[in-house]
């Protein structure tokens, strides 16, 4: 058993990339553990069923050095109680609520809010909130949308999430911006199901690597 890692200043500057671990996929330790093998420590796990906030305490427990934050779970109140005493590092949220900003804010985690329009980037701001997940990141806009924002919004943070594969982030990370990118790619269906975690480890060390410069395709 190890100890819960301290709490991060910043999610966006965790790691280049986040991986989004399915927690009702299976068995979410041996995952995590490949993913911090690759140099990705900071995790998002998908809260999606009741068995979601004992995947994050299991890989706190089990995985040292993962930094272990729950996303795409439901508002609000209670349930950032019961992540984080399982150990949650960070929490995203899907969307955001004046509630919801409360009780994660009220928690003393470091947050990320999803946002996808610049109103909604502009009203965190207002808040006090100025990193956000920008979601979903492709379909949204991609890179040239985030970029357009730094120019009248260069207070706003994001982490970009959705449709990011090894050729775009490249793409996000050159943006003054972003801080990392987010995404499931490191985590391909087949190489899951197939607990192929040699190769999970193997795609997380290469995203682990990447830097600004690339090119979608
Ligand atoms: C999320 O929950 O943030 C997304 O499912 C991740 O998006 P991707 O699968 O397109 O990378």
């Amino acid at each position: 058993m190890t100890s819960p890692s301290p709490l991060p200043a910043s999610v966006l500057d965790l790691a280049p990339v986040v991986p989004v671990v399915v927690e009702d996929a299976g068995d979410a330790v041996p995952p995590a553990r490949a993913l911090v093998a690759g140099g990705l420590s900071a995790i998002e796990v998908t809260v999606r069923t009741p068995a979601a906030v004992e995947a994050i305490r299991r890989i706190v427990r089990e995985v040292p050095g993962a930094v272990v934050g729950p996303g795409g779970w439901s508002p609000p109140g209670g349930q950032v109680a019961e992540v984080v005493e399982a150990g949650a590092r960070f929490l995203v949220s899907p969307g955001w609520t004046d509630r919801l900003l409360e009780a994660m804010r009220a928690s003393g985690v470091p947050f990320l809010p999803e946002v996808s329009t610049t109103s909604e980037v502009v009203a965190p701001l207002e808040r006090g909130v100025r990193e956000t997940k920008f979601f979903p990141a492709q379909a949204g806009g991609g890179a040239a949308y985030l970029r357009s924002l730094a120019r009248p919004l260069p207070q706003a943070r994001f982490c970009p999430t959705g449709g990011i594969g090894p050729d775009c982030a490249p793409d996000f990370l050159a943006l003054p911006n972003v801080g990392c990118a987010g995404g499931s790619w490191v985590l391909p269906p087949d190489a899951v199901a197939g607990h192929d975690w040699g190769r999970v480890e193997a795609l997380a060390r290469a995203a682990a690597a990447l830097s600004a410069g690339g090119t979608c395709r």
